[in-house]
């Protein structure tokens, strides 16, 4: 088979003064001027009110109504499941080229014609800044559309031996039912892989987005329509979770649910989904993506300069909102005084303010719930004899939900905020002793119960090997020398273990074979 290759889209600069950066900041004044918009459910394709509205507002401006949002209820489950089985036999029958080509169409309409508008809903709605939506909800999000057709047609190439008089053949089938996307709220392009992933292998789909993320969702859901996308083949409700749940999994039909969020929300929704084990007509399959306290391991013989860039980038970027990014640090002591100057000179260079200027940095955290869990960890870091406060260590929702980057060092390498994760701008760091490099390994994979990125800054070789082996369940993606954030589609198949999830690796062939059910079929001439 050949389709279109399958190549990174190139992550626009938007450097100073160009059309495109002009553009997309156009775009973004547009929207954020525009009368107050009101986002429905789609169900069966069409657009679906309440009376029950919730606002929208932009993080970093949070008294700005951008609209609102329709809120749904338990009847809204039910039609949303009842139009996604509906739509469910002509799409699973539906050639898979034709399924592709839907989604190669969703791929480019985000890189043409929706790509400002795609990229201005994730600033507004989630204030991500021009590169960190550039490189989430663009070329991400075409990533894992035009990845994925790669990924499916070569699966399908697969098939069994046969011989004279004998044919075997594979038949990857679209699972029995439909599938449950639950979708967080830090990246627009795991939301759409999400729902498109199970989708392309024949699929239909019950979407709920985080309501932290409707503003770039409802977008996602024009771009499929756009490409062709038929009614009911994915399906986005805003529910509140366990209501949600509580229909989806007490249903026949439920076979599948992909997740991506926090650890506790994803062992709680396994548990409910166990308990209505007999229900179901097939074993649901379960891949979920959740929470990480991802590290950065340096050697004695890093380059002090390498680790610093590491932790200010691993940590800061995207204002630490992003599963991947490094959390807990580990430095010897015979670089610790040269990495500490360099990442506090760093620091001091970082603006943080609103997305629309592009010179900002850090921008603000999602909401209050995130921020008031963020400023309580600092306030209880600040309270304590065994870490200090470095770099940062302030906060204010006067306007928008604005945390400093913060760093901590601790002597303590279970401090609190060396086990747990924070999800916001904040860093711990451990300062060991240079001699201790094998037990502080030790220590990197017995501290957290999580398993998802990490990395070991290094310039002996035998260290790495050392790291790459002491290391090998810690983290599902790990880095020599570079920071643990940053996995790009097709480069870096992404997903965690442990308490980090399934492991089923984003953007990859793995994570599709979880939405077919194959039936071999021998004919014999
Ligand atoms: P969250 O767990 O709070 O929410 C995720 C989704 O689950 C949302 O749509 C939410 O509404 C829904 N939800 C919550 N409780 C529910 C319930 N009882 N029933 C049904 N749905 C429910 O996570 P978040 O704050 O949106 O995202 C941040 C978390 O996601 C972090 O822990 C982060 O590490 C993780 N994450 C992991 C990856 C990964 O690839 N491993 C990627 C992105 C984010
Ligand atoms: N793809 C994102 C990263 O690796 C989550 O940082």
């Amino acid at each position: 088979f050949k389709v279109p290759e399958a190549i990174n889209e190139p992550v626009n600069a938007y450097a100073p003064g160009c059309e495109k950066r002009a553009s997309l900041l156009n775009k973004y004044k547009e929207m954020y001027n525009q009368a107050p918009i009101d986002v429905p459910m789609y169900i069966g394709g069409e657009e679906v009110r309440t009376d029950d509205k919730r606002p929208m507002n932009p993080p970093h401006d949070h008294k700005k109504v951008l609209g609102h949002f329709n809120y749904g209820d338990k009847s809204h489950v039910e039609a949303a499941i009842d139009a996604a089985l509906n739509a469910r036999l002509e799409w699973s029958e539906l050639p898979w080229e034709q399924r592709a080509s839907v989604f190669l169409k969703a791929a480019d309409l985000i890189a043409g014609p929706f790509r400002n508008e795609i990229n201005a809903a994730t600033m507004l709605g989630q204030s991500k800044n021009l590169m960190q939506t550039e490189i989430d909800a663009a070329c991400e999000l075409i990533d894992f559309l035009r990845f994925n057709v790669k990924f499916m047609t070569d699966m399908y190439k697969e098939q069994p031996i046969s011989s004279p008089g004998m044919w075997n053949r594979t038949e990857y089938r679209a699972l029995e039912g439909f599938i449950f996307a639950i979708t967080p709220f830090n990246f627009t392009a795991i939301a759409g892989n999400l729902c498109a992933a199970p989708a392309m292998m024949g699929n239909v789909v019950v979407w709920k987005p985080a309501e932290t993320q409707v503003y770039s969702a409802e977008v996602i859901m024009k771009v499929f329509k756009a490409a062709g996308l038929p009614d009911g083949v994915i399906n986005m409700i805003t529910v509140d979770g366990p209501t949600a749940g509580d229909v989806v999994f007490n249903h026949k039909d439920f076979s599948g649910l992909h997740f991506t969020g926090s650890t506790g929300v994803f062992r709680h929704l396994w548990k409910e989904i166990g308990m209505n084990l007999d229900k179901y007509r097939t074993y649901p399959r379960i891949v979920g993506e959740t929470g990480g306290k991802d590290f950065i391991v340096a050697h004695k013989s890093a380059v002090p300069k390498q680790v610093s860039t590491a932790i200010a980038r691993g940590a800061f970027e995207f204002q630490g909102q992003k599963c991947s990014a490094a959390s807990r640090v580990y430095v010897p002591n015979n670089i610790w005084a040269e990495v500490k100057e360099d990442l506090v000179a760093q620091m001091s260079t970082f603006k943080m303010g609103s997305p629309e200027d592009p010179s900002n940095f850090i921008t603000a955290v999602i909401d209050e719930r995130a921020f008031d869990k963020i400023a309580g960890y600092i306030d209880f870091i600040k309270e304590q004899n065994d870490a200090e406060i470095i770099a940062g260590g302030n906060y204010d929702k006067s306007v928008g939900y604005f945390i400093e980057p913060t760093v901590v060092v601790t002597s303590n390498p279970n401090f609190r905020t060396m086990e747990e994760e924070i999800f916001g701008p904040v860093v711990t760091i451990y300062v060991y002793d240079a001699e201790d490099f094998d037990a502080t390994l030790k220590l990197v994979d017995e501290t957290s119960e999580y398993a998802l990125t990490g990395s070991i800054l290094a310039q002996d070789r035998y260290a790495i090997n050392k790291a790459v082996v002491a290391l090998r369940n810690a983290a599902g993606n790990f880095y020599i020398n570079d920071k643990p954030t940053g996995a790009v589609v097709g480069q870096q198949p992404f997903g965690g273990a442990r308490g980090s999830g399934t492991n089923d690796k984003a953007g990859a062939a793995m994570n599709l074979m979880r939405w077919i059910s194959a039936r071999t079929i021998k004919e014999t001439f």
